[in-house]
């Protein structure tokens, strides 16, 4: 992976030449693209701080290459170049997530400045992370928070199977915690003394992958100039976790069969077998039965790393775990930010009880820790919350699924059950007469749903609070 500053992408060459020499001129390591398709295609095997692009491009415009990139390089901050006329589309890419633009005619001090003012602002947000990351103590980064029954009992089978040799293919959306599994599987191993080793097949260009995972010796090709090692002998004893195996190739797909059949690689350019013992595990945010059925994925590699299957239910379908995760989230953000933040307005939770969760546990991260950040009292309120979440609210009864009637209303009542429930801090008796029922009929509801196991935890942050006091503020 090469690291440098800036990717410009314009369809006009003079202006990608020009402003290329202008900003190599002020020491900044460039590279320039005609258009939208070529600069994501770079991506693959270099990492650039900033991206000047021009919003008006044939083919992928500016804009598309910003949602692209949000995705795949959260931390690439966008300056746009765009004509005079078209300030409203620059407006339009700032709300989106750009950070800044550029008009024409460019001039070139306004450039460098803002060029300037991106990079240290990428600085700071990579200085940012790593000292989150620091601050988190190793106990709470590699915590499985739950209290869902499908988390629950997806926790059992990974206790299950954790102290095993046994291969593992983790799927999941994106942000339901795949890599949070496979660490936790490696931690919870008798080869957790060694360093866990993860690569991701999706990141890196076939060529450099392979010398990556499998290593090579030198001279295998220009710039190898000497012996090295991969990181399937890195995991040597230990657990390497292959992130993104839908993304691996034919060719490296064949190779991955050898290794889970004959426990040998070669290091590229060379042909002495190694040995390795390292237990593999994968995972994947797309159906690899799919991908074999559409002959992209080899269906023999496929059976040999589907040996067992952790499926991680996307957020929406184990609502269950939102309280935790927010009494979680909420609690370490306080300490990282220095606030005293006290938890969830009622009104608040509903709405993340509500949503959709397309980016999983990773979006209610991220939407925490800015509510936590801006929150002027003691509670969250939805007013902090990102306008979307009240948007599409879930559905009671699933859209776009082929439950029976009977099953589409018994989850409708799970749902109505778990509000008030949660609404009551898990008071039977107060949940009962707000619903009309008995306390034996909410008891025998609860039974049949699986939520008597659910435990409101006591102390350190609430994710409720009784409205009354500050209905006020909403
Ligand atoms: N059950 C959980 N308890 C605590 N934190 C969680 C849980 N699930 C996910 N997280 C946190 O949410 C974030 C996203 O998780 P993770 O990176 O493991 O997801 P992923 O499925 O690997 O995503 P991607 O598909 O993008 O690689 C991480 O910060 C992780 O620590
Ligand atoms: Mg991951």
């Amino acid at each position: 992976m090469q690291r440098k500053d800036i990717l410009i992408a314009d369809d006009d060459p003079m202006v990608c030449d020009s402003l290329k020499e202008l900003l190599t001129l002020e020491g900044y390591s460039v590279d320039a693209v005609l258009n939208g398709q070529t600069a994501l295609g770079r991506l693959k095997d270099h990492q650039y701080k900033v991206l000047l692009s021009d919003i008006q491009m044939p083919g992928m415009t500016g804009l598309e290459l910003l949602k692209e990139l949000k995705g795949r390089e959260p931390n690439m901050l966008v300056v746009f170049i765009t004509g005079h006329g078209h300030i409203d589309g620059a407006v339009e890419a700032i709300k989106m997530g750009a950070y800044d633009y550029i008009t024409k005619p460019i001039d070139d001090v306004r450039l460098k400045l803002t060029m300037q003012r991106a990079l240290e602002q990428h600085k700071l947000m990579v200085s940012y992370q790593s000292l989150k990351q620091r601050l988190k103590p190793w106990d709470l980064q590699n915590t499985i928070l739950f209290r869902d029954r499908k988390m629950e009992q997806l926790m059992e089978l990974i206790h299950t199977i954790a102290d095993t040799q046994a291969t593992v293919l983790i799927t999941g959306e994106s942000g339901t915690g795949k890599s949070l599994v496979a660490r936790y599987i490696h931690e919870n191993s008798s080869r957790r003394h060694r360093p866990f080793v993860q690569i991701s097949c999706g990141s890196l260009s076939e060529t450099l992958l392979e010398s990556e995972l499998f290593g090579h010796v030198r001279g295998a090709f220009t710039g190898a100039v000497r012996d090295k090692k991969g990181k399937f002998e890195e995991a040597q004893g230990s657990t390497i976790f292959l992130d993104d195996i839908n993304c691996a190739s034919p060719n490296l797909q064949v190779k991955l069969l050898r290794v889970l059949q004959e426990k040998v690689i070669e290091r590229v350019g060379g042909n002495t077998p190694i040995k390795v013992d390292a237990r593999i595990i994968t995972a994947t945010n797309t159906s690899l039965a799919e991908e074999v059925s559409k002959q992209n994925f080899r269906e023999d590699l496929y059976y040999r790393i589907n040996v067992v299957t952790l499926e991680i239910p996307p957020l929406r379908e184990r609502l269950g775990d939102i309280e935790p995760l927010c009494e979680h989230f909420i609690s370490q953000f306080n300490m990282l930010h220095n606030r005293q933040i006290k938890g969830l307005s009622k009104s608040a939770l509903q709405l993340l009880l509500r949503y959709r969760w397309p980016g999983n546990v990773r979006e209610l991260e991220n939407i925490l820790e800015q509510a936590v950040i801006l929150c002027p009292g003691d509670y969250i309120i939805p007013d902090l919350m990102p306008p979307a979440l009240g948007e599409t609210p879930l559905p009671l009864t699933p859209v776009n699924s082929d439950l029976g009637l009977d099953e589409a209303l018994a989850l409708a009542e799970k749902h109505i059950l778990l509000e008030v429930l949660e609404r009551y801090k898990w008071n039977r008796q107060l949940s009962a007469r707000a619903l009309g029922i008995s306390r034996t009929t909410l008891f025998n509801k609860m039974r049949r749903f699986e939520l008597l196991s659910y435990r409101p935890r006591q102390g350190g942050v609430h994710t409720i609070h009784e409205p009354e006091e500050f209905h006020s503020y909403q």
